[in-house]
């Protein structure tokens, strides 16, 4: 099992946490798990060196405040395995211009930001996300629906390579649940919520001050009906809250959709405020304790890369051997 979140703009929202970070959790019980922090991928796009240092930290701590246990799951920054980088190299020279042009994540960020602005680095991204998975021989990968496309070019690539060399990677799987595949914006329920598209009111930011989440939650764009129901087409904003609400209290849709019969959205808008606050206050003070403490953090950090070296470098070096590098001696 192995994930990756990217470090930028300091806190995670919640899409990142429904879509992936609560899977990772979860699976860090019953898994060999390695989880990191991409921050190799987060310099695809300008970053300031000091903010994407404190970022790192920053991300890492709430990994931790959300849950993940160095005693149970490999965690650690992306730059501190060089073997990565190593394998990305060899990925690109398997993967076709015209593949990696189609990833769609590729095409939106290019498209934004113009030709003379989007660095290689932002076209190969998906070739570093590829070495990523497949240097731990990973099986199983949990994603938001936004990385299917990538993981999609991931098996292409580890069957390429095993049938080109022999067998050495694991076709990986996207693992992906169902209900929170695509948390969306607040305030246009129709796309994902997202640190480049959306507006702030439109993200829930786990380091919010509580006051703000609930804020942004009651001023959720809805719809003019009255009906609390389930229904992404015509009610994507309902959805929406009503995914959020199940998701962290465990309670189904439709254990929901009876609750609230015959209630007005406002009800659904001010329980779902208080769900989300009371979830966010502690996450964000267990994130403010791991970063009082940087020198223990940094400790575990290393920790965990040293783990995710051991296998990495073993990957890289049957990897060398099958493309046909001498071995140095
Ligand atoms: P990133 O940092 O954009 O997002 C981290 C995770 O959060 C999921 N996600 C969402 N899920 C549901 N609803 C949303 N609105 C939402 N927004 C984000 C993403 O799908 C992701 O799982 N390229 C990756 C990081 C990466 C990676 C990897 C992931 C690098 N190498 C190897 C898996 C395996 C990314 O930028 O995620």
């Amino acid at each position: 099992m192995l994930s990756g979140i990217q470090p930028t703009a300091g806190s995670f929202h919640l899409g990142n946490y429904l879509g992936a970070v609560r899977q990772w959790v979860a699976l860090q019980e019953s898994h060999d798990a390695y989880y990191m922090v991409v921050d190799l991928h987060a310099i695809t796009v300008p970053q300031d060196p000091a903010e994407l240092r404190a970022n790192s930290r920053v991300a890492a701590a709430q990994l931790l405040a959300a849950g993940l246990d160095p005693e149970r799951c490999t965690l650690f920054l992306q730059s501190h395995v060089p073997e990565h980088t190593q394998l990305s190299w060899v990925v690109e020279c398997l993967t076709g211009f015209g593949e990696a042009a189609r990833m769609t994540q590729f095409k939106d960020k290019s498209a934004k930001q113009g030709t003379d602005h989007t660095t290689v680095g932002l076209f190969t991204y998906p070739a570093l996300m590829v070495a990523d998975i497949l240097i731990y021989r990973a099986h199983q990968v949990p994603v938001g629906e936004d990385q299917r496309q990538h993981l999609e070019l991931t098996r292409t690539i580890a069957e390429r390579f095993n049938s080109r060399f022999s067998h050495t990677f694991p076709v990986p799987d996207a693992y992906i649940l169902k209900e929170t595949a695509k948390i969306y914006d607040l305030q246009d329920p129709e796309v994902k919520m997202s640190k480049s598209a959306s507006t702030p009111k439109g993200i829930i930011d786990l380091l919010d001050e509580p006051k703000t989440t609930a804020k942004k939650i009651k001023s959720a764009v809805t719809d003019t009906d009255t009906v609390i129901r389930f229904d992404r087409d015509k009610k994507p904003g309902i959805s929406n809250l009503l995914t959020i609400h199940s998701t962290l209290t465990g309670t189904t849709v439709e254990e929901l959709e009876e609750r609230y019969a015959g209630k007005g959205y406002g009800a659904l808008k001010t329980d779902l405020a208080e769900i989300v606050t009371d979830w966010v206050t502690p996450f964000r003070q267990r994130t403010q304790e791991f970063l009082d403490d940087p020198a223990t953090l940094d400790t575990l950090l290393a920790r965990g890369a040293e783990k995710a070296r051991a296998v990495a470098a073993e990957t890289l070096a049957d990897v060398y051997e099958k493309v046909g590098f001498l071995p140095a001696k």
